[in-house]
């Protein structure tokens, strides 16, 4: 078992959690018809639904939400906010949104056009909405080592490049809209991308003029995986490599409730096209807020200036790391297969060699999400087949990749402890796996349907 790294602070103010019983739980799942989205958080006792904006703040975050600057345009906090965008990422031009999908709103329309493909090493499922919603076709692209999860591979996440080449050949250079590169791979397991990867990618873009956008809501967690395995970098600070990695990109999307440890939050950068900037400014004004508030308050922009910061400590990289490998650690000597390595911000149970006997059609992820809850009170969400949907020019049921519960971990909010009552609970429900039967859907919605479908068990 890995050693679990000491939290590198203390706790100063306390949210009390509520027990159930398994006969509380099991009501609440029928209310909630097996969509975790659904369930009322006090009836949760660990929240790993998401890691994103469920983060704790600083003492000096909240000092900074004091001092907010509440102005409608030009306020101080967003020049703060601005100049420390400019000093970690090194681009001319940051403008904040009010969260990631405003980001993808905002920004992509003034690139994709009509009929064009986009192509990921994988895209989450918001920026696969927003990439259709501009009227693309979102193509994931990620490596072969990732469809082997219980095969320990460093990056993961990386963009196989080679197949991207072909897509590009396939499609046309004209008609490929835009290059996007997750870090670290939220869907793939929250799996590091290297910055070899990231420049042989960026070297394609830049062949067949193609616009190069990091998706950038886990930049911090990237960057310590790439000191930490890519031998060139081990002398490196974080935010030298956090400015290597975005210097190969034109510009990025950002979902600040992650690594920015904010609770609301979000960024475009552009690293030096003056006229782009001009266009994502008026779809800014148009759909979020004035340029100098971009849909935020300003003890928004205040709290976020600070966590950029906070978000690439060293030590708080290494114990946050550390957390993760430690929980991976415990399921693997345990049996339970995971994507291997932990991912940045959580480890990702594969419910496929959980459940095998399960079709991607009835859902083992979900199915194991739903297990977890009636547990241990534990709320996680479906990475696979049910997050993906239906096709949208034929209807079926896409198969995913992957069939996987994510444990997502909020920032600074758990302990060991924690780690160690999510440990028993899987082990636990390993040990019961094959009594366990899939679920199917009863109603959807016809866009990220997994918010907010209704499902019932299969009998
Ligand atoms: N990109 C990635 C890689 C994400 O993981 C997310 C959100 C977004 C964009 C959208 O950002 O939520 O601020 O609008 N991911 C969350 C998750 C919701 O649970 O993984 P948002």
């Amino acid at each position: 078992m890995k050693k679990y790294v000491p939290e590198p602070f203390r706790i100063k103010m306390v949210e009390p959690l509520k027990t159930t019983t398994r006969e509380e739980r099991i009501e609440a799942l029928k209310e909630a018809h097996y969509n975790m989205f659904n369930l009322r958080g006090d009836m949760v006792y660990i929240d790993l639904l998401t890691d994103s904006g469920t983060n704790a703040m600083s003492d000096k975050q909240w000092g900074g939400v004091m001092v907010g600057d509440e102005a409608y345009a030009g306020g101080k906090s967003y020049f703060k906010l601005v100049d420390a965008g400019k000093d970690i990422f090194n681009y001319a031009y940051i403008q904040p949104v009010h969260q990631g999908r405003a980001a993808e709103k905002v920004f992509f329309p003034t690139i994709i056009k009509k009929g064009q493909v986009a192509i990921s090493n994988m895209f989450f499922d918001t920026t696969r909405a927003h990439v259709t919603l501009a009227g693309g076709k979102p193509i994931d692209c990620v490596c072969q080592e990732a469809k082997k999860p219980s095969v320990y591979a460093p990056f993961k996440g990386n963009m196989d490049v080679e197949k991207l080449e072909q897509l590009i050949l396939e499609y046309g250079k004209e008609n490929v809209g835009m290059i996007l590169m997750t870090v670290t791979n939220n869907s793939a397991g929250g799996q590091a991308v290297s910055i070899q990867n990231i420049r042989e990618v960026a070297a394609i873009a830049k062949k067949y003029g193609i616009l190069f956008n990091i998706d950038a809501a886990r930049f911090a967690e990237n960057a310590y995986f790439v000191k930490i395995r890519e031998e060139e970098f081990k002398n490196s600070s974080i935010k030298e490599i956090v400015r290597e990695m975005f210097s190969y990109a034109d510009s990025f999307t950002m979902s600040a409730k992650k690594d920015a440890i904010v609770n609301m939050g979000g960024l475009i950068g552009i690293r030096e096209n003056a006229e782009l900037y001009q266009a994502i400014k008026g779809n800014c004004i148009s759909f979020e807020g004035f340029v100098t508030y971009g849909g935020l308050s300003g003890r928004d922009l205040e709290a976020l200036a600070i966590g950029l910061y906070e978000g690439i400590d060293d030590e708080y990289l290494r114990y946050r790391n550390a957390s993760m490998e430690y929980l991976a650690s415990k399921l693997l000597d345990a049996g339970v297969a995971i994507q291997n390595p932990a991912g940045g911000h959580g480890v990702y149970v594969d419910a496929n060699a959980m459940f095998p006997h399960i079709p991607y059609y009835e859902f083992p992820g979900h199915t194991l999400c739903v297990e977890l809850y009636k547990e241990a009170g534990i709320r996680t969400c479906d990475i696979g087949s049910f997050m993906l949907g239906n096709d949208p020019e034929t209807g079926e049921q896409i198969k995913s990749e992957f069939e996987f519960a994510r444990l997502a971990i909020p920032r600074r909010v758990y302990t060991q402890s924690h780690m160690d009552v999510i440990a028993d609970a899987l082990i636990n429900i390993k040990a019961r796996a094959s009594e366990v039967s899939g679920y199917r859907i009863t109603w959807e919605p016809p866009i990220l349907r997994h918010f907010q479908a209704h499902l019932e068990p299969v009998q």
